[in-house]
Order: structure tokens, then C-alpha cells, then sequence
């Protein structure tokens, strides 16, 4: 039996966000988000889902935290609905919006486990769309604002921050192929999302540092990686194309205040420009303290002329997958974090999200036997601690998810929780992969 073993200060969490799990949509003076709209619009989620209930955590948050106690987890990641506390996008704050947050934290810190707050998990109140949503750029404005009033409200309470969850997804997930809110398929507008959330970024970082002196503050993008198939050029051109996509695009204007050309020449072949003004760099790239990373899978990439705009085929390394049909790529993971130190040096950096979507059920013995979730686990953890162990700055682990929740276009059929839920009574069950992870936590190790 080998051993895996974790640095003591490795500090370990669990995530969840606003839409997926809250419910309680029409409640306490909260307004329809883009989410609201796009998934009550038919053909948008599977079997017509929503989140009208989602887990019911804005009733349920109490024994949620009771949860995350027993887990064990020195963090709970979980975002603002920026709709509840701000129902018209900006101006007056909803009060009573604020105090369920602050309800939120209050348990949490009575519990012993630090809140990270994440400002931007993808429901963008829908008065701010029907101006032109983060197409806009005064939308970078209202997130300001937002963010401000988030800051003075529990800046006092709450020390590590993430501005933008996922820029690539609320860009061009949403905005280009159309899968997410608002569900457009644009490049150009994409284009303009993606450097408009980025200046959004920018912006409540320097806010932040007036506003809490103390805290810490990043933002946490998704990354895949893309194993070329043959070391020749052509097959590392076109990996590298199809991960400056998420990558470079992303995090060259944070960390180096440029945007990479190859990708602006190819975004201006499909007839999609980037459109600044002056000083926007200068903005998004105010130095931050840390830098989350949301990574679920990989595969090979080869160069294939006809391969769309990147011109590279993904091909999957093995036949395993999870059952929302992702590739499992724990090597990729690995890889991932090393070029990330490489690339762009000594920034702190979280595993904000990490994990496996399998839809055990409740079995006879009223236990979820998930062991393929602990499987997928162990690899990525494994890869974690190979990274560690080569010097890169790893602070945090966060699994994803607490909870299975509205898994946004795919509805609630795709479960990625280590506790399950029953969307009909909200009963929660540990699955034997929350024991597993509770036991991983106290021992800072697992054998393999
Ligand atoms: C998102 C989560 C989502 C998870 C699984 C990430 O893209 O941040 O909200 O549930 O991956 O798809």
C-alpha cells in the first residue's frame, strides 16, 4: 500500500454557488437573475429544470454547515447572488438579502470554518442584461459597486475573496456556443464579455484594498489540459491554441497586461476584434494574492486542419469518463499546475474546484456507494501532491461540490456532490466519498 500525504498547512474546502444550490428564487425581495430567465425559457436545461428550489440551502444553511463541521474543511467556498442583495443590479441593498449572508458567515465562523466568498458565480441580476449585460461595459460599473457593497459588508468577517468564477464560461460558454445564460452565439460579443468581466476583475481589486486592507483577493478561471499526441510543432501549436483559450486568454492580461496575439489574429479571421481603451490593462492587472483553479478534465490534442478555429482535435486518453461524459485526465492535472507556476511564477494558488460527476443513488442500505468519485479523487489528489511536492505554491484544495445541485445546463440529473440530495424532499446522505474526504482532512493523507 503506497501513501499519499499532504503538507500539514494545506488547508482543504468544500464549494458550492448561489444558483445551484439557494433555491428560495421568489423569496426575501430577490429579483431573476440571467439564469432565472434563460432556465425557465424551454429547450435551455434538460427536462426543464431550474432553480426556483435548487437544495433549498437559504432554508436548509444551518444543517449545510453542520455538514461542512463534521466534514472537517477549513473552508467553505460559496458565492453571492448578486440578485438577492441588489435586486435592481445596483443602488439600494436588499436587507434583507444581506442578512441571510450574513446569517451564512455568522454560522460558518461560530463553527470554526473561514467563509471564501465568490462575488460572480454566472447569475447576473436580468435588469443588467436587459441593458446589454456584461456586453456593456458600464456593466464592469455595476459589478463595482456590487462588489463595494459587498466588501463594507463583510470585509469585517471575511478575509479570502474571488471576484469571477470561471471568466471563460460566463464568456464564451455562455455567450459564443450558446450552452449557458444568456445563451448567445456570438463570438464578438463573447469577445467583449470576456475583457469586460476581466475589467470587472480589475476594478474590485482595487477597491478591495482600500475597502479591506487585510483580506485576499484573485479570481478563478477553469483550465483543461491538452496533451499533445506527437511532439512535433504542429501537434504543440495546436494544444497550445486550444488552451490559450482558457488560459493565456485569461490570465496574460492579469499577470502580464497583455492579451496573447495568436489569439487576437484569430479571433479577428472569424471577424471578432477586442475592443479596449486605454488603461484597461493597467486596471486588470493589479497584482492579486491568489489565484484559484477549477480543473475537471483533459484529453490529447492533435492538429487537424478542419479542426475549427483552434485547429486541434481533442482525443480522449482512455475510455473512462465520468457520467457527464468528461474524459478523466488526473496526469493533466498535474501538468496543469506545473506550467501554471512556470508560466506565471510564484502566485498562491487554491484548487477552487475539483471533482467527478457520478449519479449514484440512495441504495437499499440508505447509503450512496460512490466509489468511483473516490476513485477520481484519489488520482486528482495524487497529482495535487506531486505538484506540491515539485514546489508549486498550493495553499488549498476545494472540492466540488458539497452538494449535487443544479447543474446548470444538464439540470439535476448530473450529480456532483459528496452528499446527495433529494430535489423532491431535500433530504440530504453522505456518500461514502464525503467519509472518504473526511478522513483524507483529519489524517492529511489517504493510501492509495
Ligand atoms: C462550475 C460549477 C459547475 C462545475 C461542474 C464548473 O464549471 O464552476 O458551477 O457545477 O464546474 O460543471
Amino acid at each position: 500500500m503506497s501513501t499519499i500525504q499532504f503538507p500539514e498547512q494545506l488547508k482543504w474546502g468544500a464549494a458550492t454557488a448561489s444558483y445551484q444550490i439557494e433555491g428560495a428564487a421568489k423569496e426575501g425581495g430577490r429579483a431573476p437573475s440571467i439564469w432565472d430567465v434563460f432556465a425557465h425559457t424551454p429547450g435551455n436545461v434538460k427536462n426543464g429544470d431550474h432553480g426556483d428550489d435548487a437544495c433549498n440551502s437559504y432554508h436548509m444553511y444551518k444543517e449545510d454547515v453542520q455538514h461542512l463541521k463534521d466534514l472537517g474543511v477549513d473552508l467553505y467556498r460559496f458565492s453571492i447572488s448578486w440578485s438577492r442583495v441588489l435586486p435592481d443590479g445596483t443602488g439600494e441593498l436588499n436587507d434583507e438579502g444581506v442578512a441571510y449572508y450574513r446569517h451564512l458567515i455568522d454560522e460558518l465562523l461560530e463553527n470554526g470554518i473561514e467563509p471564501m466568498i465568490t462575488l460572480y458565480h454566472w447569475d447576473l441580476p436580468q435588469v443588467l442584461q436587459e441593458t446589454g449585460g456584461w456586453e456593456n461595459r458600464d456593466t464592469t460599473d455595476a459589478f463595482l459597486s456590487y462588489a463595494e457593497a459587498m466588501f463594507q459588508a463583510f470585509g469585517g468577517q471575511v478575509k479570502k475573496w474571488l471576484t469571477i468564477n470561471e471568466p471563460w464560461c460566463a464568456s464564451f460558454l455562455s455567450n459564443y456556443l450558446g450552452v449557458h445564460a444568456p445563451g448567445k452565439t456570438s463570438l464578438q460579443a463573447a469577445v467583449d464579455v470576456s475583457h469586460h468581466l476581466l475589467l470587472a476583475h480589475g476594478k474590485a481589486v482595487q477597491s478591495f484594498r482600500r475597502l479591506v486592507p487585510d483580506g485576499e483577493i484573485g479570481y478563478a478561471p477553469n483550465v483543461g489540459w491538452l496533451e499533445p499526441f506527437t511532439p512535433d510543432e504542429k501537434d504543440v501549436q495546436a494544444c497550445r491554441r486550444g488552451m490559450m483559450w482558457q488560459k493565456e486568454w485569461f490570465m496574460d492580461p492579469v499577470f502580464k497586461g497583455t492579451y496573447p496575439e495568436t489569439l487576437k489574429d484569430i479571433f479577428a479571421e472569424q471577424n471578432a476584434v477586442l475592443r479596449m481603451e486605454e488603461g484597461d490593462l493597467d486596471i486588470i492587472s493589479q497584482p492579486i494574492d491568489l489565484m484559484g483553479i477549477n480543473y475537471y478534465t483533459g484529453s490529447i490534442g492533435r492538429y487537424k486542419e478542419d479542426g475549427g478555429m483552434f485547429q486541434v482535435e481533442e482525443i480522449p486518453v482512455d475510455d473512462r469518463r465520468t457520467d457527464i461524459d468528461w474524459p478523466i485526465y488526473a496526469e493533466g492535472f498535474y501538468k496543469t499546475l506545473k506550467d501554471l507556476h512556470e508560466t506565471y511564477g510564484d502566485v498562491q494558488l487554491y484548487i477552487t474546484e475539483n471533482g467527478a460527476c457520478y449519479n449514484h443513488g440512495v441504495e437499499e442500505d440508505g447509503k450512496v456507494h460512490d466509489q468511483e468519485r473516490i476513485e477520481y479523487l484519489k488520482q486528482h489528489l495524487t497529482s495535487l501532491s506531486r505538484a506540491i511536492e515539485a514546489g508549486v505554491p498550493i495553499t488549498g484544495y476545494i472540492v466540488w461540490s458539497l452538494l449535487d445541485n443544479f447543474e446548470w445546463a444538464e439540470g439535476y440529473d448530473k450529480r456532483f456532490g459528496i452528499i446527495h440530495v433529494n430535489f423532491d424532499t431535500f433530504e440530504r446522505t453522505r456518500k461514502d466519498s464525503y467519509y472518504w474526504y473526511k478522513e483524507t482532512v483529519e489524517n492529511h493523507r489517504f493510501n492509495l
